[in-house]
């Protein structure tokens, strides 16, 4: 089974603030993980146990250990099993009793899972602690497309004048200026771009904004909403989890550094309503998968950020966000 760059990075499954005491099913490249919590933090699991395949988010913690609904094995944070009931108290717990445990970290206000026994490093946001900044969580969105669709309409810029008129940006101003596109320290970063916006975050103050664009993953990226003179700042980071062949979790955080002691919600309503704006055109496109190929969909300078995306996908050798039998799947399907 081929396993591509997705299976070493991390992926945010949960708003921390939404693990309580029950364990959570979420879904991970076509993958069922268990999240529970238990005093010594947050732990992730395949959902799945040995004994007769049920999923132990049917279960609950006792103790500080998952315990299955079907049989009642009970599983430490480690993922042993530490109980069977149905076993003669005389008999050792067999050593193959265990549950396959993940890697998992809550950062930024998300909870975090890693499949591979290799991972990436988990990306940094330093805007997520650093005073004078307040970040509030949006989502998560549910798409049906995969994540690089996704992220690829996040980080197109001539869309923002016709998807989001009149908020994003303005008909009369859709030409883009040309930017650069670097690759410093591992994420590529953009120059400076000039948008006129008639309501950049929802307070309706029209003008031009200049967004800095950063990927930082194949699936997280952001942007710097700046405009000349001020000091303020807005920044969006869209981080998303591909759930399951054309389907995908949306995490977006959004930072600002004014306003502090405004309520969050106009701010949450405003990315919610860009965000529906966005979902019938991504939902819509094909192939499904993100064509790799740039001989295959056509290209202006303005989406010089979108190709150095894709170009760093096919360089990375992924199969455009799938899970690993994605594309065999697919062409076996007939069209
Ligand atoms: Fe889990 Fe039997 S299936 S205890
Ligand atoms: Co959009």
């Amino acid at each position: 089974m081929k396993k591509d760059r997705l299976w070493q990075e991390w992926h945010p499954v949960l708003k921390e603030t939404e693990l309580h005491e029950d364990p959570k099913q979420v879904h991970i490249l076509g993958e069922r993980v268990v999240l529970f919590r238990n005093e010594k933090g947050v732990h992730a699991f395949k959902d799945l146990c040995i004994h007769r395949g049920a999923a132990l988010s049917l279960g609950k913690v006792k103790n500080g250990n998952i315990v299955c609904p079907y049989h009642a094995w009970e599983y430490n944070d480690e993922g042993i099993c530490v109980k069977i009931p149905a076993l003669p108290c005389e008999r050792a717990i067999p050593q193959k009793a265990k549950a396959t445990v993940y890697h998992c970290q809550v950062y930024a206000g998300l909870i975090w899972v890693n499949l591979s026994e290799q991972p990436l490093p988990l990306l940094n946001y330093p805007e997520y602690s650093r005073e004078g900044y307040r970040t509030v969580i949006c989502g998560p969105y549910k798409v049906s497309a995969n994540a690089p669709r996704v992220i690829e309409n996040f980080l197109d810029i001539s869309h923002l004048m016709f998807v989001h008129g009149g908020l994003l940006g303005d008909e009369d101003h859709a030409e883009v200026q040309n930017y650069d596109v670097t690759f410093v320290d591992g994420r590529f970063i953009t120059s400076e771009i000039p948008i006129y916006q008639p309501n950049p975050d929802g307070r309706s103050v029209g003008g031009y904004t200049d967004y800095v664009y950063e990927i930082l993953n194949p699936t997280t990226a952001r942007f710097t909403k700046s405009v000349e003179g001020s000091r303020e700042e807005f920044i969006v980071l869209i981080t998303v989890v591909q759930e399951a062949d054309e389907q995908t979790k949306v995490f977006m955080l959004l930072t600002r550094n004014y306003d502090l002691d405004k309520p969050d919600e106009p701010f949450v309503e405003f990315q919610d309503l860009i965000f529906k704006q966005d979902l019938d055109v991504v939902e819509s496109q094909k192939p499904e998968l993100l064509p790799l190929d740039l001989q295959a969909e056509m290209h202006l300078k303005c989406d010089a950020l979108t190709i150095a995306y894709r170009r760093w996908l096919d360089e990375l050798g992924m199969e455009t966000g799938t899970t690993p039998n994605y594309r065999t799947k697919r062409e076996i399907v007939p069209s």
